[in-house]
Formats: C-alpha cells, structure tokens, sequence
C-alpha cells in the first residue's frame, strides 16, 4: 500500500469510529503489541464483520480468534441481534476461519457465501 493510501485508509477508520458506522481494530500480538492485521466490524442496515491477516502471521488461528472476539464484543456489548460474515467461494482460507470462530452457514447471496453468529441461548 501506498503512503497515500495508508493515510486514506487511517482516516477512513477514525471516521466510522467516530461516526459510529464500524468498528475498526488493529489486531496486535499479546505477547509484544506488534500489529498482525485488522479486523473490522461495520454497523449499517445489518452488522458485517471482516478479517485479514498480514501474510507472515497467517496459518496460526489468528482469525478465527479476532472474528470472534469483535463479533462477540458486538453481539453482548453492542446488543447486536446478529454478525454476518461473507467470504468469496473460492477462498478457502477464509471460510475455514469464519467457521472455526463458529459462525453458522446460511447460504450463498450473489457471488457471496454468507455466515452468522448470534448470541447463544
Ligand atoms: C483468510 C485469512 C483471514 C485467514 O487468517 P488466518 O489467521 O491465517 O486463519 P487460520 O490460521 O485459522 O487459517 C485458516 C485456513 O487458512 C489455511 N492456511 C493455513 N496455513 C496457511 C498459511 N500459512 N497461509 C495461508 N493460508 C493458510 C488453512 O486452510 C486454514 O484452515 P485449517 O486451520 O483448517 O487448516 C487470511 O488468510 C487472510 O488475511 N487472507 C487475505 C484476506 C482475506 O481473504 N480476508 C477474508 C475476507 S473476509
């Protein structure tokens, strides 16, 4: 990514924080704060979470964990009925991550595959 692009794509966070429109999280190591990717919970009609993890950090359950403790933090915290997860077909890894956070398959919409997690009870 560019620097320009970086900057863009920081000020696009601070304002749907600060709007209220998502919740954007820098997902970082326990152990040493180093940043391993970004997971990003946006609140409009319905809430959909996304996930991505920078390449070295990949293959370790990094994102199965971050899906569900954003979509968690959403469902208690923010009172959310309903997470949704949407992963292309073809992508493997991301699929494998949204199940293993144990979101639920509800289908396919467009060219979409489309998971959810509700509160359990
Ligand atoms: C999809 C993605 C978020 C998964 O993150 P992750 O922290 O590596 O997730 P996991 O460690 O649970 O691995 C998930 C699956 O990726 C595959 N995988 C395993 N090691 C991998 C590696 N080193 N590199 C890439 N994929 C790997 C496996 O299929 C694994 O499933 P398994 O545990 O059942 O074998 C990450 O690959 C990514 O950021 N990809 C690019 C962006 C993207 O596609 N985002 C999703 C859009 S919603």
């Amino acid at each position: 990514m560019t620097p320009g692009r970086e900057a863009e794509s920081v000020a696009r966070a601070e304002e749907q924080w600060r709007s209220g429109t998502g919740a954007p999280f820098v997902i970082a190591d326990a152990g040493d704060d180093r940043a391993l990717g970004l997971v990003n919970l946006q609140l409009g009609e319905e809430a959909t979470i996304a996930v991505s993890v920078f390449p070295e950090a990949r293959g370790r359950g990094i994102a199965p964990r971050a899906l569900r403790l954003a979509a968690e933090w959403g469902l208690e915290d923010l009172g959310l009925e309903c997470v949704i997860a949407e992963a292309a077909p073809d992508n493997e890894a991301s699929i494998r991550a949204i199940e293993k956070a144990g979101f639920e398959r509800d289908g396919v919409r467009g060219d979409r595959v489309r998971f959810s997690l509700r509160l359990a009870g």
